[in-house]
């Protein structure tokens, strides 16, 4: 049993010590050190090379460092070999504090009191209760709910919408392609929680985003691919939208000339809403080896035709 570590080597350093304390029958390698390539039938990768791929012929599971995995070049691995995303409480704890900070900041128009203090301009706005501002998340997996548990507190009317049907507390949920306008319809601050697949890319353009009410503000904190940009732009210039707090980008990292980083009403930060915590996802992994070691399902096997 023996698993191929190729990412941040902080990291790696951590997850080494984690796994020969509690885990020593697994063996853990990274590319420095001599391995067997055909003992490999784990790897850890973020995006593993096509190369590297290739050269393991007995890889059974590759388990992505996050919790996306459209970084995978699908068309390089092997059928047989299953994919795991990482479902560990630190993503979810990052996003969670991420999404509540651009709500809020939404909510109480801090984009507008920045560009007011540039000018030495006291300018405040009257009060909106936060019970007349909708929320609606696009994707309501494990990272959608955890954001939707968090601002119910708040007083938020939310709602979510996703491919098959939920069922949340306190949550107007929608599902499929025929319900998305409607949904869209009743969010003033939209937040974009998807995977990106074939069927999510550009989703975030012009033509859903105008199905916002006017006046509506985006958070993107799932992928770079699924906002057209050109669109993004213009909707805010013609005042349809009032902002947005952007995550993700592509590419990453942004190039410095992009319109984004001048935009008066848009916030970036560079892919750091949540990041993977070391040491939970060092026991996630081990635990999903157990399983799958026990004929068992793992937390987080991703449909590969469905690629998420
Ligand atoms: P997840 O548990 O797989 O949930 C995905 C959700 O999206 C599900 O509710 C799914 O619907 C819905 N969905 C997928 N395709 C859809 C479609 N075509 N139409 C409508 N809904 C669709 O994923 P997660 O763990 O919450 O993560 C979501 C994404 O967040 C990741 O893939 C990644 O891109 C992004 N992320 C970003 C950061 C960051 O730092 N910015 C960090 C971590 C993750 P069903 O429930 O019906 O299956
Ligand atoms: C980060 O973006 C992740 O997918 O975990």
């Amino acid at each position: 049993m023996t698993l191929l570590y190729t990412s941040d080597p902080e990291r790696g350093r951590i997850w080494r010590a984690i796994f020969a304390a509690e885990a020593s029958d697994i063996g853990f390698f990274d590319p420095s050190q001599p391995h067997d390539p055909a003992t490999i039938r784990y790897l850890a990768a973020w995006a593993p090379s096509a190369e590297l791929i290739a050269s393991l012929p007995n890889l059974e599971i590759l388990f992505s460092i996050g919790a996306g995995i459209d970084q995978f070049d699908m068309s390089a691995l092997p059928p047989h070999v299953r994919v795991v995303r990482m479902i560990e409480p630190g993503i979810a704890a990052g996003m969670v504090e991420y999404v509540t900070l651009a709500v809020l900041s939404l909510h109480r128009n801090l984009i507008d009191y920045r560009e007011a203090q540039k000018d030495a301009r006291w300018a405040p706005i009257k009060l909106k209760p936060a019970g007349e501002r909708r929320v609606g998340v696009m994707g309501l997996g494990n990272l959608g709910q955890a954001v939707l548990k968090a601002l119910k507190p708040f007083g938020f009317p939310l709602s979510g919408w996703s491919r098959s049907p939920h069922d949340i507390e306190g949550v107007t949920c929608h599902a499929g392609e025929t319900a998305l306008h409607d949904f869209l319809a009743t969010c003033d601050i939209l937040i974009c929680l998807l995977p990106l697949t074939d069927e999510t890319r550009g989703i975030l353009c012009r033509k859903t985003l105008s199905h916002l009410p006017s006046g509506a503000a985006l958070i993107n904190a799932g992928r770079g691919g699924h906002l057209v940009e050109q669109d993004l732009l213009s909707l805010l210039d013609d005042h349809h939208l009032s902002g947005a707090f952007l995550d993700v980008t592509e590419p990453e990292p942004l190039p410095a000339d992009h319109p984004f980083w001048a935009h008066p009403r848009i916030v970036i930060t560079p892919h750091v809403a949540s990041m993977t915590r070391a040491d939970s996802a060092a026991r996630v992994l081990i635990a999903n080896i157990r399983r799958y070691e026990a004929g068992e399902a793992m937390d987080g096997e991703v449909a590969r035709n469905r690629g998420y």
